[in-house]
């Protein structure tokens, strides 16, 4: 059986594109493939703590000592855990001061793990998690950052690429909703939502 691990992010979700284009893209799926298990992590309305200290034992491959340290380790385990067992993972990751939310940052720092979901070689860093998976980014921007002026000033999608890539996620398809704040948002918007839904053919 299918399943999907979908992360939401943004603070608006009445109005959010990226929100519009993961459920639109849930929604073919779901119609598609009935059995599929999906799971979902609202990140902004239920936000995960940032990662406490006692986790360093776990980040570094150390045992965790029972209480906090082993509490924390649960936390981030558990995490990992969905990741692991889910074939795709969709990340709604709205633009958020140049990069992504700071939920998604937090969800990020207790999945990548030392000796669990990444070692390092000789030849450098190598993913731990199992091959296969597809990740789907829909992120919406009220500036364009894919091409012009402002390429340069996009630390969202190079910088998901480059920390996805770490744990061994290399297959990442983006679809951006961009000038969410400029004339001509709707049909844009659309636009985007479109190809969202047209990634679960
Ligand atoms: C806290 C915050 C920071 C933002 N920073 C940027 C930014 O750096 N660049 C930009 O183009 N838009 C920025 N925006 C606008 C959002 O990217 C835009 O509204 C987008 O549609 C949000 O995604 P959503 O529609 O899925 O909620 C920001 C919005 C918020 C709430």
């Amino acid at each position: 059986m299918t399943q999907l691990l979908v992360l939401h992010n943004s603070l608006n979700p009445s109005a959010s594109a990226s929100r519009a284009m993961t459920e639109a893209y849930l929604t073919r799926v779901r119609a598609a493939n009935p059995e599929a298990r999906v799971i979902e992590r609202d990140l902004a309305a239920d936000p995960l703590p940032h990662l406490p200290p006692e986790i360093i034992p776990s980040l570094f491959g150390q045992p965790a000592q029972p209480g906090l340290e082993a509490e924390a380790a649960a936390l981030s385990d558990a995490l990992i855990t969905e990741l692991e067992q889910s074939d795709v993972i969709v990340l709604g990751a709205p633009f958020y001061n140049f990069t992504i939310p700071s939920t998604l940052k937090s969800w990020l720092d207790y999945v990548i793990r030392g000796g669990r979901t990444f070692r390092y070689t000789e030849t450098g860093p190598e993913g731990l998690l199992p091959p296969g998976k597809r990740v789907l980014v829909f992120t919406a921007s009220g500036g364009v950052y894919s091409a012009g002026p402002a390429a340069a000033m996009d630390h969202l999608v190079p910088y998901l690429k480059v920390v996805l890539g770490l744990i061994g996620l290399t297959d990442i398809e983006v679809v951006r909703a961009e000038g969410m704040k400029l004339p001509d948002a709707a049909a844009t918007r659309a636009a985007a939502i479109a190809r969202a839904a047209a990634l679960a053919a």
